[in-house]
């Protein structure tokens, strides 16, 4: 079966996109960077993102892409896509990415985007997902990391991990305990597409299969 990405002998250059605090650009700095990948580039749609801090730190390219300074969004994803492959992106990572990727965008990543949520997909997408969960009253939580399609969080899993928490009431508990799953899935799946072991079922294209 045809790998999605074929294994690359070098470290895979890959950029990450964010919004936010960036704790998975962190843990994605502290794991895979500089071995499986590099973190050759960090684009962020927030100026003062607290996640561009974390890149500059170690020394990695950052830029700022904020919607209001172009015409539209695809206008200032078709200026973001140019700066990622000047830069040798071969996967885009969204971590706390809060906004969608055109499909042009979409179109020159094909099937190289990836991103990590916090639900088990396909229950939950888009915002507040842990909101919505405790709205619906679940017992078990979880994080999905999947490849982005033109949909909302509805792309093919790739690894998906579950935790129990029955008594959970506030959404900053539930975060807690999701964090560290979020941290090992989301460098998991870079390792994983690195190593070219992802590949889609041919009897089902959503289901990604992992080699051993
Ligand atoms: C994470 O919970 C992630 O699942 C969601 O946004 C949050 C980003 O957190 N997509 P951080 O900026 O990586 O700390």
């Amino acid at each position: 079966m045809a790998s999605i990405v074929p294994p690359v002998s070098e470290q895979l250059p890959i950029a990450v996109l964010v919004s936010g605090t960036g704790t998975n650009l962190q843990a994605l700095l502290d794991t895979v960077h500089e071995h499986e990948a590099r973190v050759v580039a960090v684009a962020s749609s927030v100026a003062d993102a607290p996640a561009l801090a974390r890149a500059a730190e170690r020394g990695v390219p950052t830029a700022v892409f904020r919607r209001s300074e172009y015409a539209d969004r695809n206008a200032r994803d078709d200026a973001m896509a140019d700066w990622l492959v000047q830069c040798g992106v071969r996967l885009v990572v969204l971590a706390g990415y809060m906004e969608l990727l055109s499909e042009g965008f979409l179109g020159r990543f094909s099937s190289a985007v990836i991103n990590v949520h916090p639900s088990l997909l396909p229950a939950f997408p888009g915002l507040e997902a842990i909101e919505q969960a405790l709205r619906y009253g679940v017992k078990v939580f979880g994080v999905s990391v999947h490849f982005v399609d033109a949909g909302v969080d509805s792309g093919p899993v790739i690894l998906q991990r579950a935790v129990e928490l029955p008594d959970a009431r506030e959404p900053g508990e539930v975060l807690r305990a999701l964090r560290p799953l979020e941290h090992a899935l989301l460098p998991e799946a870079v390792r994983l597409f690195a190593r070219g072991a992802l590949s889609a079922d041919p009897s089902n294209p959503r289901r990604i299969v992992i080699a051993g």
